[in-house]
Parts: structure tokens; sequence; C-alpha cells
């Protein structure tokens, strides 16, 4: 029973991370890390998911949303901070649950950091992929684009005009798409005139994975560099489109501000009103996961002490910021019933057409930007990943490949191999629904631990020189833990099972074969 909740010596850790001999280089500065926060923020959640939870959830106070989303980030976030700049070693939750609340903790939470890194940048290179074949204008094949599991329904042509007014006048560019409701209403002779496509392997998805992958595996400097770019390009973007969508806000569209009572659709508690905000929040969510990945990157930081703060602070106000702006700009623009019917993925392109006239081209650049921005979070979900394995593997709990550095490079070379076919398997065959809510879970079962983490380690070591302090001791922790096991009730149940069964997955190998290997075992 105690070889479970064995904990790792802090010093031990400490004169480790000091020595940072044979391991990762250390290449990143206060920049590169406030970018590498950025980059790994903004992406599908602010650029798909503000349209949905406007539609679903809160109306125009989706704005709300998001500075409740981001109040529970800030107390976590606060508490990595003090983590990170106190034990600069790659595990980042994963070791800080090893130093405070022993070894099956720790493994339980680095393999629910899986879920969040790993099928984060699952989620984010099908959702890439999407939007490449929109940029394509729909010429890559569905099949090559899809995974097995989705299949559409098509009529092209003149067939459409056979089918009731309702459906037909949805059609586009001579193509009419079925959902599956719409398919089964149809008479037999209707049917006759569909074609049904079935998908086969998200191609787009493997290969934006597999460019990312060889980029990691060159360097993190290079990684970096390539990061700093795309935070330039998005960001530009992103304040462009709020400093000309600014004009085109109609006041209407922000009254009344919140879903009144009894609007159509919206009957459930978390569908309207101040409710309707905390469900926004759930779903908004999404748009901020990353800071923490900052943390991952401690070892290789030049000055941890100092600029990781610095790094997953800095990150969260910047996009908290641009964030409320955007959501505001967006749902003064178009109003939020429309992005009901009007494409939440293409919410932004949709709401620059019809009503920023004139500004078209900003159409296409924010399509691009939003690729360029995917291709960011998919990056550094990717290096979070393999710098968790990383740590994990040098104390024996995964296997040795996954700590091997390129003799050149000094990248884990390996375990990016590894994991491009783990998270390729994922990308390339299973829709991105699923991934999606899971990445939600793994982040704020993590974000919980931290939280709890800070509670026992000032208690447990209060001499340990802590270059950053959480404020307000026992209160931001203890909030933090409230409102993100709060969030984490607000998951819908499937996605709570599935990641039951993933935990028990976890266990049963740490049971086979981690607990036996770990290097705690070496006395
Ligand atoms: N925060 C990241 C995104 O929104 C995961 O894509």
């Amino acid at each position: 029973m105690s070889e479970l909740f064995r904990t790792k010596s802090l010093s031990k850790l400490l004169a480790d991370a000091a020595s940072g001999e044979g391991g990762l280089k250390k290449t990143l500065g206060t920049w590169s890390l406030v970018a590498l926060g950025i980059g790994a923020i903004i992406g599908a959640g602010l650029f798909v998911r503000t349209a949905a939870a406007a539609a679903d959830n809160a109306g125009s106070a989706v704005t709300m949303s998001f500075v409740v989303a981001a109040v529970g980030c800030a107390f976590a976030g606060l508490c990595y901070a003090e983590f990170a700049a106190m034990i600069p070693i790659a595990g980042s939750a994963y070791t800080y649950a090893y130093t405070t609340m022993g070894e099956v903790v720790a493994w339980i939470i680095g393999w629910s950091l899986i879920m969040e890194y790993a099928l984060g940048a699952a989620t984010v290179s099908i959702a890439w992929s999407e939007y490449l074949n929109n940029l394509l204008g729909g010429k890559i094949p569905y099949e090559w684009c899809h995974s097995p599991f989705e299949h559409t329904y098509k009529v092209i042509g003149d067939a459409i005009s056979q089918f009731p007014e309702e459906i037909a006048k949805t059609a586009k560019s001579g193509i009419l798409i079925l959902s599956d409701d719409q398919f089964a209403g149809l008479s037999e002779g209707l049917k006759s005139q569909v074609t049904t496509f079935s998908g086969m392997v998200n191609l787009p998805a493997l290969g934006i994975l597999l460019v990312l992958s060889l980029l990691l595996i060159k360097g993190t400097k290079e990684s970096a560099f390539v990061n700093g770019i795309i935070v330039f390009v998005k960001l530009a973007i992103v304040l462009i489109f709020i400093a000309i969508g600014w004009k085109f806000i109609n006041p209407e569209n922000h009254t009344p501000y919140l879903i009144p009572e009894g609007t159509k659709g919206h009957e459930g508690f978390f569908t309207w009103g101040y409710g309707g905000i905390l469900g926004g929040a759930a779903v908004v969510f999404f748009a901020f996961i990353g800071f923490d990945a900052v943390s991952t990157a401690a070892q290789e930081a030049k000055n941890p002490k100092r600029d990781m703060p610095i790094g997953i602070l800095g990150s969260l106000v910047v996009c908290t910021i641009l964030y409320v702006l955007f959501s505001y700009v967006l749902t003064g623009v178009a109003h939020w019933s429309e992005f009901g019917a009007a494409g939440k993925e293409a919410s932004v392109s949709y709401a620059i057409q019809k009503y920023m006239i004139g500004y078209e081209w900003l159409g296409t650049s924010v399509t691009i930007a939003i690729l360029a921005g995917f291709s960011s979070v998919i990056l550094v979900m990717l290096m979070g990943q393999s710098r968790v394995f990383y740590s994990m593997s040098k104390d024996g709990l995964l296997p040795s490949v996954f700590s091997h550095l390129h003799p050149k490079f000094q990248t884990p070379y390996k375990s990016n191999m590894i994991l491009f076919v783990f998270v390729g398997i994922f990308a390339g065959f299973i829709p991105g629904s699923v991934a999606g809510d899971l990445t939600s879970f793994g982040t704020l079962f993590a974000f919980v631990i931290v939280c709890l983490g800070i509670l026992i380690m000032r208690k447990k070591n209060p001499e340990i020189p802590r270059p950053f302090k959480t404020p307000l001791v026992p209160l931001v922790p203890i909030l933090g833990m409230l409102v993100c096991s709060f969030m984490i009730i607000a998951l819908d149940l499937f996605t709570l099972a599935s990641a039951g069964v993933w935990m028990i997955f976890g266990l049963i190998i740490y049971f086979v074969y981690s607990q036996k290997r770990s290097t705690l075992n070496i006395k």
C-alpha cells in the first residue's frame, strides 16, 4: 500500500533540474514562453466554439462565459505558476503530483494528461482538416478527409429541384447535403436520388501531424521560432477582425444581453439567462486549454523562476482580453441566433461575408489565420505530451524509449514518432466530436490536482523557496478546485464514462508494468 503513495524527493528533483546534464536543452526565453502559451491557447475554441456557445447557451452574453471560464483558469493558473517556478521539470502536473501526493496519483494525472495533450492534438488536427477543405472549396474527396465512422448524404445537380423546398434551398454550388434526419424522412423515390459517401481516413489531419512532429524532432528552438511566426499571424488577424468589426457592430444584436426565458429551443437550465452563461463557460473552456502546456517546457526555459509565471499568466491574460473583445464583436456584427443555422464552424467567415461589406477579403485571411492558429495549437500539444512522457519515462513508469534524446537535436525524437502514430490513429480514424470533450476532462482533472498539490506542498515543505507564490492560499486553490470540479460535472455522461474506462485501463498498466519498474524501487 505504501508503495502506491511513495513520493519523489523534492531535493533530488531540484538537483536533477539544476544539473541539466544530458537532458533537454535550455533554449526558451520569456517571449518564447508567452508565445508558446498563446500558440496553444488560441485555436478551435475561439474560432469554432464562440459561435456554438452563443447560439446554444449564452447568446451575446458569451462574453461573460469567457470571463467565467477565465476566472476558473486563473485560479488554476496561479497554482501552476507557483509549481512551475519552484519545480522547473518537464512533467508539469504529473511531476507536481509525484512530489506531493504519491506515485499512483502522479500516474493517474500523467495518464489523464494524455487525454489533454494527445487527444487535444487529434481534435484540433481534425478541425484543421475541415478548414483546409473549406478553403479549397470542398475539393478534397469526402472519403479522404473523414474517419470511417462518418458519412454524408449528397444530391448533385438537377435532382435537387425534386426535393422539398425547405431542404432544397440549403443547396450550395449545385450540391445539396442532407442530415441523417432529413435523409430518414425522405420517400423511397427521393432516397434513390441520394448518394451516400463514407469516410475512410482523414489524410489532411495525418499530414499536418506528420509535418509538426518532424519540426518538433528538429528542435525546440526551431519549433518555438515557427510557433512565434504563427502566433504573430493569428494575433494580427484577431486584432484586425476586432478593429474592423467594431465599426459594424449593431447595438440591437446585443439587446437583450442574456437569452430571455421562454426562447424556443432554450428550455434547459444551461441554455438561457444566467444559467446560459455557465453553460457557455463549459463550452468555451476548451478555448483556454493550453496555458498549462507552458509548464511542460519548464526544463527548457532559460530562467524558469522568473519566466514560468510570466509565460503561464501572461498568455492567459492576453488571451482573455482578446476573447472577450472578439466575442463582443462577433455577436455584435451578426445576431447570435443566426449562428445556430449558419454553420458554427464557419461563423467568422459568415459574419464577415454577410455583414462586413467591403471587407470580404478578410474572410479568406481569417480562414488562413485559423489554419495557422490550429497548427500552433497542435504543435504545443504534441510538444507538451512528449515532455510529460519524457518525465514519466525518466521515472521508470514508461519504457525508456520515451526519454531517448536525439544525439544531435537533443529532442525526444522516438517519443515524437510514437506519438505521431498514436495521435494519428485518433486523428485519422475517429470523429473529432468524440475526442473534444475528453480533452476538457483531462485538463480539468489535472487542474484540480495541481490546486490540491499547492495546499499539500505549503504544509509539507513550507521552507522551499518559492520564486512565485499563489496569492490568498488556501482560498485560491480551493476555489480553483471547486470551479474545475463543477465544470467536470457539467460534462456529458458519455464523456465521463469514456474517461472512466480510460482511467481503469491506465491503472491496469500501472499495476502490471510501471509499479515494478519505478526508479523509486532502487534504494
Ligand atoms: N485552446 C485550444 C484551442 O482552442 C485547445 O484550440
